[in-house]
């Protein structure tokens, strides 16, 4: 078997590497493609340095460019990449321009598409990551997905609950893996070295670069003015190359920089970056990836926007999404730096991203396929069977399984009372409504 990886911005990086590493240690031939959406050392090589994966096998050297220029070089490239490797399947995670180039290529060459991280929803077709999730979602084959909300986003889009595979987040193996080995080794980078990270109390660790927060003067400029107020902070913020071009154009970078509690460094690698975000009082941010490591590593997280594809993370009580409001920002920072019960109960929120064997059950559930042919896209040779769309009301003990297999049906919602419930296989379904297709 051979699996082919596209990725190409750091949180790709990160959340591929367990997969990568769970690839290579199990003798899979791996093809790891490169799409160079991300190029500075510090957004890319550093992560193949720190997490210990092999180099690309190919690198598309897109570069940074409008949505549809880069899109559009990614596939040319990809495609030429596919043609020649023609791996057995094609994984993608996220929700990037990689993404989406990567899923359309690889479906359109009849590739099996298996897209990690799958299922996500902010419902908010403004941004770019949701279309691109939305699009590979429909070209994919399997569909990993990190918790049972998510899967149930896929249900009520009708896809099959045959493909769809509840795994956890690799975010968390990462995170496991790697933190353990970070505090060993120390901080590396000179910039956390000065500060004396180690002996710093009240860290804020704050990272954004969304394309709504950091493109929208309105929206930085409010993020700002709370900032300089929560002076009793040290605020670290490496910052992403975007934000530091937008600040830099909205003529905001100087002044910030210039304040005491406010520290600007590069990004830093993912060894430091853990360090600091285990040491953090509070994490302040609009990335996806960081709302996934707040509550796997126990730090409280005010989340910069408006909706999130993360709402477990709210739910659990890790994450309280506080847009771009100065005042909501500074009155639910003030309350986790204040009230210790109330930072207590958000550091207790139970983690919905699994165990940290994301990559393991991933890899297990691709073999599988492929052991059973199912990899396999072809044209269909058997002539369609007609089916009825039918919904019950179970009475006996009976799993999802059986049920199937009694009535020649797929099921594809269950409501537990007013619960959804994800349909797996050994599901006891009795006193559940079901919704399932009925094959003639
Ligand atoms: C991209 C993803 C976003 C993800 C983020 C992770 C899309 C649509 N967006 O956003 O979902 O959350 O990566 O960080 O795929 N730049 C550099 N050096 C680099 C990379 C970028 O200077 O190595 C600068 C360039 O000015 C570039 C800007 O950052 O125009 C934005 O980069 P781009 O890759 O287009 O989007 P991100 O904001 O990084
Ligand atoms: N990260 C890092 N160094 C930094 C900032 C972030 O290693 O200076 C890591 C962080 O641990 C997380 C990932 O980058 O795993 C998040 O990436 P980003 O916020 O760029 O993207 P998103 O997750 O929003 O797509």
């Amino acid at each position: 078997m051979k699996i082919a990886v596209v990725l190409g911005t750091r949180p790709e990086i990160i959340k591929m590497a367990p997969i990568i590493d769970e690839i290579v240690n199990r003798d899979i031939e791996l093809c790891l493609i490169h799409t160079g959406q991300h190029y500075d050392k510090e957004m890319s090589d550093n992560f193949f340095r720190d997490l210990e994966i092999p180099a690309p096998d190919y690198n598309i050297n897109v570069g940074s460019g409008s949505h549809g220029k880069q899109t559009g070089l990614m596939m040319r490239g990809i495609e030429e990449v596919l043609m020649d490797e023609k791996p057995d399947i094609v994984l993608v995670q996220g929700d990037t321009n990689a993404v989406l180039a990567g899923a359309i290529v690889a479906s359109k060459l009849h590739i099996a598409v298996g897209h990690v991280e799958a299922g996500l929803r902010s419902f908010d077709m403004t941004m770019p990551e949701e279309v691109n999730r939305r699009v590979c979602d429909v070209t994919s084959s399997m569909y990993f997905i990190p918790t049972e909300e998510s899967a149930i986003n896929l249900l009520a889009e009708g896809y099959s609950r045959k493909n769809l595979i509840i795994t956890g987040n690799t975010v968390v193996d990462a995170c496991f893996r790697h933190l353990e080995i970070a505090k060993k080794r120390g901080f590396e980078e000179e910039s956390l070295a000065d500060l004396d990270i180690d002996n710093m109390d009240n860290i804020l660790t704050l990272t954004m670069h969304r394309a709504e927060n950091v493109d929208d003067k309105t929206r930085v400029t409010n993020i700002i003015s709370a900032l300089k107020e929560l002076s009793d902070m040290n605020i670290i913020f490496p910052i992403h190359p975007r934000t530091k071009k937008t600040l830099q154009d909205f003529g905001l970078f100087d002044e910030l920089n210039s304040l005491d509690h406010i520290h600007i460094i590069k990004p830093i690698g993912y060894l430091d970056f853990l360090q600091l975000t285990s040491k953090s009082t509070l994490i302040l941010t609009d990335s996806g990836g960081l709302q996934e490591e707040a509550i796997t590593l126990d730090v409280p997280a005010l989340t910069l926007r408006y909706n999130t594809e993360r709402p477990e993370t709210v739910t659990a009580g890790g994450n309280i999404l506080v847009g771009s409001d100065k005042d909501v920002i500074l009155e639910n920072a003030n309350k986790i730096l204040n009230d210790e019960e109330f930072a207590q109960k958000m550091k207790n929120a139970v983690n919905p991203y699994g165990q940290g064997d994301a990559a393991e059950k991933t890899v297990d559930a691709i073999q599988e396929f492929y052991d059973g042919g199912l990899l396999n896209i072809e044209a269909p040779e058997d002539i369609m069977t007609s089916f009825e769309r039918k919904m019950a009301l179970i009475n006996e003990d009976v799993t999802v399984k059986d049920f199937e297999e009694k009535n020649n049906a797929l099921i594809h919602m269950v409501f537990d009372g007013e619960k959804m419930r994800f349909p797996s296989d050994e599901l006891n379904l009795k006193e559940m409504c079901v919704t399932y297709d009925e094959f003639q």
